[in-house]
């Protein structure tokens, strides 16, 4: 099915959110005020491609530059169909060096060949080397007429301030879980494809605002279960613990019960999830801990408010990044994961100057950077995407990542 190809927009008006981005686009083909240069930033699968696609459309459309792109005209389908050739995307992760970028040089000198504009969309620009940047530089400074750059990139801090100062720069926005799921439920309806609220909420969250992630997922979801989209077994093949696990582990934490800590992490093994899919749920659990004790926040954690202290929450988050480096690094990550785990119920007896001066150690070290990177919800930072749960759904299921090339 390929899904996230099948309902890739094609308009601006079937793009959901980033609404920032899509009106001053719009604007700026309606007032003719075409910028030469252009970074759309943001994390993957969140409408950057598409919307440079429709925004090329708006630029060389034979109705003349437009807001609406009429998408039937000769040019707007070879746009659509990747065909045209004064549109050219180039992946800057595999077109790095100063030769690519010097024959790219080239090229827009000439006139468009049948378009108004050439509009050179370039993909993972951060990737570029430095003489690459540099000979950009050059084009950046003395930008030729009919010549629109698009950058693409989900690492804009990777990108030199040089670069930076002369574009117009778009950050795009994680799709929010109302956008997310009504365009899941918009495509679920044409697809004829069942999926309730809950299975809906699982992809949202398994797919960090990513719409194409979503997509992916709904359609992995749709072929695993062999038609039937069901919360309980998304969970299962995306690794998620359920909160009432850790909800329970946090009551038998305040009740120092070590053995019945070891119990509940086996428990979850021995169903099949791995320590690395508990660690997870776990820095989860104790986030919305923090957040019900810090916050006041009201969700299945509150309970524990005025039980767990903040010191104990950082003492929590010690032990949670310790852990980390346990499963990265140890050769015996069981073993020592569990020693871990029974530690957070001494958690009343250790003194908190005890766990104030932990603190003050790991962050002398700057030990505790990988952690707020797994805990901050700036999705640039994370790193973690190789095991998020759509790449560990694609593996365990062995299939091939669906690129989405030209439509
Ligand atoms: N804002 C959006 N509205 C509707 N669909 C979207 C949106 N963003 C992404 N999608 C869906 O996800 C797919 C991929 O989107 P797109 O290629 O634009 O992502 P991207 O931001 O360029 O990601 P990458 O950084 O991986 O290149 C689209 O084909 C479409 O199905
Ligand atoms: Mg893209
Ligand atoms: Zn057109």
């Amino acid at each position: 099915m390929n899904l996230p190809v099948k309902y890739r927009p094609k308009t601006f008006r079937d793009v959901v959110g980033q609404e920032h981005v899509v009106r001053t686009l719009q604007n700026a083909l309606r007032h003719r005020q075409i910028s030469n240069a252009y970074l759309f930033s943001g994390q993957r699968g969140i409408g950057k491609t598409t919307i440079a696609r429709i925004f090329a459309k708006g630029l060389n459309c034979e109705k003349g530059i437009t807001p609406d792109p009429c998408g039937k005209c000769e040019i707007c389908q070879e746009i659509e169909s990747g065909n045209s050739l004064d549109v050219i995307e180039i992946d800057g992760a595999s077109n790095r060096g100063i030769d690519q970028i010097r024959e790219l040089r080239e090229n827009v000198r000439f006139m468009p060949v049948k378009a108004r504009y050439k509009v050179i969309i370039i993909d993972e620009v951060h990737m570029l080397t430095n003489e690459a940047f540099n000979a950009l530089l050059k084009t950046l400074e003395e930008p030729p007429e009919n010549v629109v750059f698009i950058f693409a990139t989900t690492e804009p801090r990777k990108i030199p301030e040089t670069v930076l100062s002369r574009v117009q720069r778009f950050d795009f926005r994680p799709l929010s879980a109302n956008t997310l799921i009504s365009r899941l439920k918009f495509i679920c309806q044409k697809e004829h494809m069942e999926c309730d609220d809950e299975s809906l909420k699982i992809i949202f969250e398994a797919s960090e605002g990513s719409m194409r992630d979503a997509i992916s997922l709904l359609e992995q979801a749709y072929i695993y279960g062999n038609g039937k989209i069901e919360a309980t077994t998304l969970r299962e093949v995306l690794g998620i613990i359920e909160d009432e696990i850790f909800l329970k582990l946090f009551n038998t934490i305040l009740k120092e019960n070590t053995a019945q800590i070891l119990r509940i992490l086996r428990e979850a093994l021995s169903k099949g999830y791995s320590l690395f899919d508990f660690h997870k749920g776990l820095v989860k659990a104790a986030s919305s801990l923090m957040e019900a004790i810090l916050m006041g926040e009201q969700n299945p954690y509150t309970q524990f408010a005025g039980k767990f202290s903040e010191i104990d929450l950082l003492y929590i988050f010690k032990i949670l990044k310790d852990m980390e480096q346990t499963l990265r690094l140890s050769n015996y990550p069981r073993a020592i994961f569990e020693y871990e785990l029974i530690k957070l119920a001494y958690i009343k007896r250790i003194s908190p100057a005890r766990i104030l001066s932990y603190q003050g150690e790991a962050e002398q070290k700057g030990a505790f950077s990988s952690m707020e990177k797994t805990i901050n919800s700036d999705r640039e930072k994370r790193e973690f995407s190789n095991n998020s749960p759509v790449n560990k759904l694609i593996r365990e299921l062995n299939l091939k990542e669906v690129r989405d090339g030209p439509f």
